[in-house]
């Protein structure tokens, strides 16, 4: 029999105590609130997290009533405790993309210790092994601030946005395989962990002492995961073997996710106030400074040109040419994204310009083109 009601729930004449004298609560058996025989239909892919937001369950409140850790939907008591959330306002936290880009992580999860065939990897020259072992080594160090910063602001998140939560979660996954697929390669072939510079650190802790979530975001997911992204898109150019092209494949895909969230989550907090905008265009001043100190510091710069002349000997006609090509393709990247997430910034920018080949006015033109692999919505169509 259905229970709709509490005529219903009295008429089953259920005790109200248990044999102890503990006192009992059948509240729930009535449905509560919930809207019970809604059934949710599994796709090809399974029963997606898509498939359940539906009804009042995948309503996103812009501001929840409650800042507890009650699931979204359930009947909640109005006494329920404040958990201590500051971020409690859809925009400051959400993407519309977040629900998908979740299913997307979980679907798309490898393994550094399977996935990769270790197996393949031959001796290389030793300038060419040194090189990668650099790279490997700056890279482990930066990919765990990945780890460290939606780490900081998650437990300040309203569980009301569940599904951005459980994302970042897949993100902190991502980037603890980061750091461990380029630890293992710096030493898988007999090379090792080289230098660590403090102009690595520097970029890390300005993006840890951001004052809100989303100039972290933007500093982070815009910048600083879209910089080590169209570093991983050149993988074919860089990678000595196919075991780092397989390294840099892979770990692309999951930056590109990070990156798709946090281009969608700084266009709708802007939307959603438009103060935020001088924030985040104050955070990315000073974050581009710093980050072009990091990307154009020594040790990094003359491994990668190494790897990508294939050898000390080439590295003046074909390593350097190839790295400004590169360079030129990282920050029109990064200004096309800001101009996706609703920021302008090639009007802005103390960055160079002239210096890394970029005209602005072609720039306007073509900078607001969504990417090759992913939509205007940052999903993989
Ligand atoms: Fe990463
Ligand atoms: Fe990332």
């Amino acid at each position: 029999m259905a229970i709709t009601s509490d005529e219903d729930l009295r008429s089953l004449e259920l005790p109200s105590e248990t044999p102890m004298g503990q006192p009992l609560d059948w509240a729930w058996l009535r449905g509560a609130r919930s809207e019970w025989g809604m059934k949710p239909v599994p796709g090809p892919r399974g029963l997606t997290m898509m498939d359940i937001a539906t009804g009042s369950y995948g309503e996103i409140e812009e501001e929840p009533q409650f800042r507890s850790m009650a699931p979204r939907g359930s009947d909640i008591d109005e006494n329920t405790p404040d958990m201590g959330y500051i971020l409690n306002h859809k925009s400051q936290v959400w993407a519309d993309n977040v629900i998908e880009l979740y299913e997307e992580a979980v679907a798309r999860q490898w393994s550094s210790t399977r996935d990769i065939p270790w197996g393949d990897l031959r001796e290389l020259p030793s300038d060419i092994e040194h090189a990668m072992c650099q790279l490997c080594t700056v890279l482990t160090e930066i990919e765990m601030i990945a780890t460290d910063l939606p780490a900081k602001w998650m437990w300040r998140m309203n569980h009301h946005f569940l599904e951005a939560k459980m994302f970042l979660s897949t993100q902190i996954m991502d980037e603890a395989r980061h750091s461990d697929v380029f630890r293992k390669r710096a030493l898988a072939n007999g090379g090792g962990l080289l230098v660590s510079r403090a102009g690595s650190e520097s970029l890390l802790r300005t993006i840890l002492e951001a004052k809100t979530y989303t100039q972290a975001s933007a500093l982070l997911h815009l910048l600083g995961e879209g910089f080590i992204l169209d570093i991983f898109r050149q993988g074919e150019l860089i990678a000595p073997t196919p075991v780092e092209k397989k390294i840099f494949r892979l770990s692309m895909q999951d930056e590109a996710r990070h990156v798709a969230y946090g281009t969608m989550h700084i266009r709708q907090a802007i939307a959603g106030d438009p103060d935020v905008e001088a924030e985040i265009h104050e955070a990315l001043d000073h974050g581009e400074k710093v980050f072009a100190e990091f990307g154009t510091q020594p040790d990094l710069s003359s491994a990668l040109a190494v790897l990508l002349a294939g050898g000390v000997e080439h590295i003046e006609e074909r390593g350097f040419p190839m790295q400004s090509t590169m360079a030129t393709k990282i920050f029109t990247s990064y200004l096309a994204r800001c101009e996706r997430a609703g920021l302008n910034r090639i009007d802005r920018t103390s960055l160079p310009l002239d210096l890394l080949g970029i005209d602005r006015d072609q720039f306007t033109r073509e900078g607001v083109r969504p990417t090759k692999e992913r939509g205007e919505d940052g999903l993989r169509h």
